[in-house]
């Protein structure tokens, strides 16, 4: 019998920031998540998983716009063991900390579309560190396509596609500890033959994953090389064919949700994930993805990315990576707003560019647009104790005993921000885009 799962509403788990920084009490109340099954992989537009550009405020806005499902940055294994995972109060933010840094952050309104990505070559290694992200995520990804020595030398990435026992040995030993509501899937480049590949996807496959995502290059051609997408298609009706029901992904060229359809007819792939276009864009999901990017993305991303306390390094990374169509803003005023950003040193000087600090009403209607997706449809049964899966809630709540390293200082009481100068073109906002991917709920 087919059943609906109710998305939780997030929106509740969000505390008005105050001076005292001290969260309201909340009563503690169950939620019910809607897991994903293969079919959740099948007909999207994904966020591909990026390092250092996959950050969370960048997800939030893919989701924003469009993005079906989207995947975290690659974290390694072993560094993911020794983090020490801690809530934001105020924000619900979870961050997975190493000893100086955040390595990993979320938050609990893309738990139902987030996927981990893990860098792995041990088994049990990649168990441990997916053990330690499973509240707080979807399902778990293995990279086995990354070509950087970083990866390969130690096996990971790339390296575990001429070495099918471990890679399948990693998947398998991931399906059997992972509960079932949580999805177990891979990502994998070509290998140079056809009839290779198909014999290495055939095992993949047998092992009980979601979903496959195949970036259309061989592990030796690089990001400037046209990917090989026409290989595709043979990938496909094989996958199709072993009646297994897993979703295939293309990746590799796609542009956005139009040139979705395109890659989609061309390859039959189920779905399209998407790496450099949202890189440069997070809004490229949507039909009309967002124009005039420094008037409109960057300041709602920067006053977002302050609210949520995003490390500001990384935030800067981000938004000079963002390029969209010009429409209406002059040359001048985008060499006036890249001046503005590079000249400074943390959020503090932004006002120019942001206008006010209202990140918090920004992030409100993300979350206000994500949980305005329908219910996900799922035919599998349910978990078979509901009770036993902590409710998002309870997961925003620092535990007791446990203390925040990183107080939350970065989105106090708004600023009534004066306009030091005339820069009105540059303190938008970026309005919902009225058409996300196809298939997709319509944003309101
Ligand atoms: C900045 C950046 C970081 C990336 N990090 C990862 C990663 O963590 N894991 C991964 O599997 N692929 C990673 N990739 C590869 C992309 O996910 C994707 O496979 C590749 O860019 C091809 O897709 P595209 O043509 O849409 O860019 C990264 C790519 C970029 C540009």
């Amino acid at each position: 019998m087919k059943r609906f799962m109710s998305s939780s509403n997030i929106s509740s788990m969000i505390t008005r920031r105050s001076h005292s920084r001290s969260p309201s009490p909340r009563a503690p109340k169950r939620t019910k998540f809607a897991h994903l099954t293969p079919e959740d992989f099948k007909n999207g537009v994904m966020l591909a998983p990026m390092v250092r550009s996959g950050a969370l405020p960048t997800r939030l806005f893919a989701l924003k716009h469009g993005a079906t499902l989207v995947w975290g940055p690659e974290m390694v294994d072993k560094a993911m063991l020794h983090s020490e995972r801690v809530v934001d109060p105020v924000t619900g933010v979870v961050s997975f900390n190493g000893k100086s840094r955040a390595m990993f952050t979320t938050h609990p309104v893309e738990k139902p579309y987030l996927i981990f990505q893990i860098g792995s070559s041990d088994p049990e290694l990649a168990v441990q560190a997916a053990c330690i992200v499973m509240n707080d995520v979807s399902g778990i990804d293995l990279n086995c396509g990354c070509p950087k020595p970083f990866s390969t030398h130690s096996g990971m990435g790339a390296a575990l596609l001429t070495n099918p026992d471990l890679l399948c040995s990693i998947l398998t030993a991931l399906r059997a500890a992972m509960p079932p509501e949580i999805t177990v899937s891979a990502k994998i480049r070509l290998l140079p033959s056809q009839e290779d590949t198909l014999k290495l996807v055939e095992r993949i496959v047998n092992t009980g994953i979601s979903a496959l995502t195949v970036h259309c290059r061989t592990r030796t051609m690089r990001d400037r090389d046209a990917a090989l997408v026409e290989r595709l298609k043979e990938i496909v009706e094989f996958v199709k064919g072993m009646g297994k029901g897993i979703a295939v992904i293309e990746n590799g060229d796609c542009l956005g949700a139009e040139d979705a359809k395109r890659i989609r007819d061309l390859t039959g792939a189920h779905s399209v994930m998407i790496a450099r276009a949202a890189e440069s864009n997070p809004s490229c999901f949507s039909l009309n993805p967002l124009n005039d990017v420094e008037r409109t993305l960057c300041p709602a991303y920067l006053r977002v990315a302050k609210y949520l306390d995003n490390n500001w390094g990384l935030t800067k990374f981000c938004v000079a990576q963002f390029k969209g169509k010009h429409v209406d803003l002059d040359k001048a005023a985008q060499k006036q707003y890249r001046a503005v950003l590079h000249g400074t040193k943390g959020f503090d000087g932004l006002e120019d560019i942001v206008g006010l600090w209202t990140g918090e009403d920004d992030f409100r209607e993300i979350v206000k647009t994500i949980e305005a997706r329908p219910p996900r449809l799922y035919a599998a049964a349910p978990p078979p104790d509901q009770a036993a899966v902590p409710s998002e809630l309870d997961q925003a709540t620092t535990p007791s005993g446990t203390s925040n390293p990183h107080p939350p200082d970065s989105g106090a009481p708004l600023m009534l921000a004066l306009h030091r100068l005339d820069l009105p073109v540059l303190t938008g906002h970026d309005p919902l885009t009225p058409t996300p991917t196809p298939g997709l709920p319509v944003a309101v």
